[in-house]
Formats: C-alpha cells, structure tokens, sequence
C-alpha cells in the first residue's frame, strides 16, 4: 500500500517534471558565477531560431564568459564586461586556440529587459539569433548533451562598449554538458525577468558530466576548518591539560591525516577548474601542510629526549613553537580560502568566532600547564 503511494508519487513527480521543466538550465562552477540557457520550444523544433542566455557574476569579476565546445578552439564564445555605464557589454567571439578570442560579427546577439549592473552583479540576458551553428561548428538545439565550457577573471571593469575590447587571460576555466531538453520553454520571448532564477543550483546538467567543482571546495573548505580550528587546538590543549602524551599524540595524529585527505581534495578541486597556482591562499596552504609533516617527528624527539632526561631540550621548544606558529598560519589562511571562496558572511563570522573561542581555550589550557609545571617543580625545590 505505502509502496504503491510511494511509486505513485515518484511517477507523477516524474512526470512532473519531464513535462514541465519548462525553466532554463543552469551551471555555476564557482559560487555567484552562472550561466543558463534556454531553447522555445519552436527554435528546439527547427533546430534553428531564437535561444536565451544568461550571464551573471559579482561585479568584482572583470569578465565572465562561456560558449560551446570543449576546448577554446571553434568554441562559439559570449563574453560579458561592463560598459562603463551601468550595463554590460555581450561580446560574441570566435576561439582560435590559447589566444584571446576575438570579436565574432556575424552572431546575432542582442541584450534583454533586466541586464545591466544591478545590486554590484553583472547580468546579461541575451537573445541569439544565429547561435546554433557558427564559423567552427554547430550544436542541436534538442540535444541531451551539449559540451559547454566557461572562464572568468577577477579584477578591474573592462568598462567598455566596443565587443572587441581586450580581456586578460583567466584566473580558471571549466566544462559541463546541458541537456537542452531540459531547457525547452513555451514562448519565444526573454525567459529571465520576472522569475526569482538567482540561486546557485544546477539545473538541466547532463549525466556523465565532470564532478560539481563546487562540492569538492566545500569539503575541502569544511575538512580544513575542522582540522585547524577544532582538532589541533583541541589537540594541543589535551597534552597541558592532561599530561598524556601518547594521547596527545595519536588525536594529533588522525588530525594530521585528515589534513592530507582535506588537502587532497583542495588540490582536485584547483585541478578541476585548472585553478592557477598564484593565490596566496593555495601557495600558503601548500606551504603549511609540506611543513606539518616535521611536526610529529619533532613530537617523537621530545618524547623520547623527555623519556630519557625528564626534562624539556631543544626538540621540545622545536616541537612546541614550530607547531603554534604553522597552526596560526592554518586558520589565516582558511581566512584567505574563505576569501578566495567567496563565502558567504554567516560562514566567516562562524569561522572567527570559532577560531577566537579556540585559541583562548587552547591558552587558558597551556597557561594552566605552566602553573602546574611551576607547581610541581616549587614543592620538588621545598622536598629537596
Ligand atoms: C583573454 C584571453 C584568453 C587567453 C589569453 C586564453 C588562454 C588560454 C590558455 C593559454 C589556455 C591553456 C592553459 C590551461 O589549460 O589552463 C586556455 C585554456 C582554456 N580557456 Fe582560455 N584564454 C582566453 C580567454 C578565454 C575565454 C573568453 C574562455 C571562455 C569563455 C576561455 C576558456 C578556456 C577553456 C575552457 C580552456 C581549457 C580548454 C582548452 O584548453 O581550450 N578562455 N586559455
Ligand atoms: C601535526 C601533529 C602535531 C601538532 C600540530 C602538535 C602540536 C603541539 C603543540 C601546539 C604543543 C604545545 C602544547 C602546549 O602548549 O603545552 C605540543 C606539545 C607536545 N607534543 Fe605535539 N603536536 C603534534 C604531534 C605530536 C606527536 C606525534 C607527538 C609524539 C610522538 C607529540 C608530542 C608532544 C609532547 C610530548 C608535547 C609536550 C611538550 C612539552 O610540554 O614540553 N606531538 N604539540
Ligand atoms: C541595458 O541595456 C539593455 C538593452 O538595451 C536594456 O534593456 C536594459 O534595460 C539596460 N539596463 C540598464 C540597467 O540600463
Ligand atoms: C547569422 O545571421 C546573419 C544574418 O542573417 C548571417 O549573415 C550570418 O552568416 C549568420 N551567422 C552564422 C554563423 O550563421
């Protein structure tokens, strides 16, 4: 009974949405940057005709763009910038290979109700009129997969309304593939006022794509967080606090391994989205978890030094401030990950107020230490 409800509603869902999805697709390969298509029904019919798109992105983007193909090579490619004017220019453009793509006349675009700079955020919808084939190839309008492609610069306005202005070469690139299926609409008319579209969900991306970059980013950025704001203080403080050393070590230990794997997939993440090495933030990180690795072999040392002299050498000073100063270099540069990641503001305070609540604990747990450490020692000298 609740079986055959169950399957009831998964088919009416089903059919749902494959009969009414009549909404545009949507990819955003990095938070805040989107790119949607979508086809009239008519154009899907003919194979030809008008289809809408839409570009957004933060205004602290110099220029965002995306097109059609899988390398720049015969991509047919829409850039936008601002005009300097409080709108943004579309500029369709052939790709030639690794160079800057120039200015393509013959594609028939035209901007729509709703473009412009509005709240700091670049959007041009976009009519096409000839978008379906192109000086280097063509697509079908009612394709399930449609290799597409996109890059984008952070920086300076281009402010400029010449379609051919100069771009500068991108911060990262990325591919997927549309179903345009998906993106069938009714009416031959801009699909993108009028419609709450300003989310960041994927919509309409075909099976067998490239994995969502922006998971591997969040996990990246959550494992990360965890590592540096809560277990290696939380870690630090259990040797002060209880004087254990192999449990100091062992929670040290897992924390140290989880940092690998968090890095890991920091590292497929760049790798997905061809992130270039030049951020301080990647260049920082790397530096921090190469280092990390001294870390434990200082905390043997000490231990196997204190084990035989019971008394504090030059490994320990090592091990102990070697350690505080890569663990404050690894919650400034989750700061500059947060940063780079554009994260949204309740993520930020939640990681500063953690990283602030962590640090007293850790220095309330260490100065507690120290006075027992000063304790034990004045009662050894009054024995003695
Ligand atoms: C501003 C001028 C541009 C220059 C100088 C340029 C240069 C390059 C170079 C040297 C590469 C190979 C390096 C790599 O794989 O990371 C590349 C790759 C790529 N670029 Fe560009 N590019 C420009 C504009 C664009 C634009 C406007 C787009 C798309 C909207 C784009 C999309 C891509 C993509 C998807 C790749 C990887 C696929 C491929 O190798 O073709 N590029 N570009
Ligand atoms: C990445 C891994 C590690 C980190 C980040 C780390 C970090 C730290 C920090 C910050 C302290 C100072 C605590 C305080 O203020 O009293 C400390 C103390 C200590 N650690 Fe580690 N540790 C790690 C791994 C290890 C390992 C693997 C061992 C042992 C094999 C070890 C043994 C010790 C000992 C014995 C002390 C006490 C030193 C003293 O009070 O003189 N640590 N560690
Ligand atoms: C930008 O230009 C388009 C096309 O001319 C127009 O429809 C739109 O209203 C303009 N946006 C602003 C903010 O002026
Ligand atoms: C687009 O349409 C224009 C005008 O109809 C035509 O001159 C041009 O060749 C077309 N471009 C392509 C790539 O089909």
């Amino acid at each position: 009974m609740s079986v055959s409800l169950f399957f009831t509603v998964a088919l009416s869902v089903f059919a749902y949405s494959t009969v009414t999805s009549a909404e545009p697709v949507q990819y955003c390969p990095i938070k805040d940057v989107c790119y949607q298509v979508a086809v009239p029904s008519v154009s899907a019919e003919a194979n030809s005709g008008n289809i809408y798109l839409q570009l957004r992105a933060p205004a602290s983007y110099s220029w965002v763009g995306f097109g059609t193909g899988e390398r720049m090579a015969d991509s047919n490619i829409f850039v936008i910038y601002q005009d300097g004017t409080g709108n943004v220019t579309i500029s369709p453009r052939t790709g030639t290979g690794h160079i800057t793509p120039r200015y393509n006349a013959m594609t028939q675009v035209e901007l729509q109700d709703g473009s412009g700079v509005v709240d700091d955020v670049m959007i041009a919808n976009v009519r096409c009129g000839n978008c379906s084939t192109w000086p280097g190839g063509s697509i079908s309008l009612a394709s399930e997969a449609v290799d597409y492609l996109a890059a984008w610069k952070t920086g300076d306005a281009v402010d400029s309304d010449d379609p051919d202005a100069g771009i500068r070469y991108h911060d990262a690139h990325d591919q997927w593939r549309f179903d345009l299926t998906q993106g069938t609409v009714s009416g031959d008319a801009n699909p993108f006022v009028g419609v709450s579209q300003f989310d960041n969900n994927n919509r309409g991306v075909s099976e067998g794509s490239f994995a969502d970059p922006r998971t591997l980013i969040r996990g990246h950025g959550i494992i990360m967080a965890v590592v540096f704001v809560l277990l290696y203080p939380i870690g630090s403080s259990l040797m002060p606090l209880f004087g254990k050393w192999i449990f100091h070590a062992s929670w040290q230990f897992l924390a140290f391994l989880l940092m690998w794997a968090g890095f890991g997939l920091g590292y497929v993440a760049s790798q997905r989205i061809r992130l270039d090495f030049n951020s301080t933030h990647t260049i920082l990180g790397t530096v921090v978890v190469c280092l990390m690795v001294l870390q434990p072999a200082l905390g043997w040392l000490h231990h196997r030094n204190f084990a035989k002299h019971q008394a504090r050498g030059l490994a320990s000073l090592a091990h102990v401030w070697y350690g505080r100063a890569l663990l404050i270099m690894g919650v400034v540069n989750g700061g500059l990950g947060l940063q780079l990641a554009s994260a949204s503001r309740t993520f930020v305070i939640v990681y500063a107020v953690l990283a602030g609540v962590m640090f007293v604990v850790y220095i309330a747990a260490s100065a507690y230490g120290e006075y027992k450490r000063r304790m034990a020692a004045g009662s050894y000298e009054r024995k003695s």
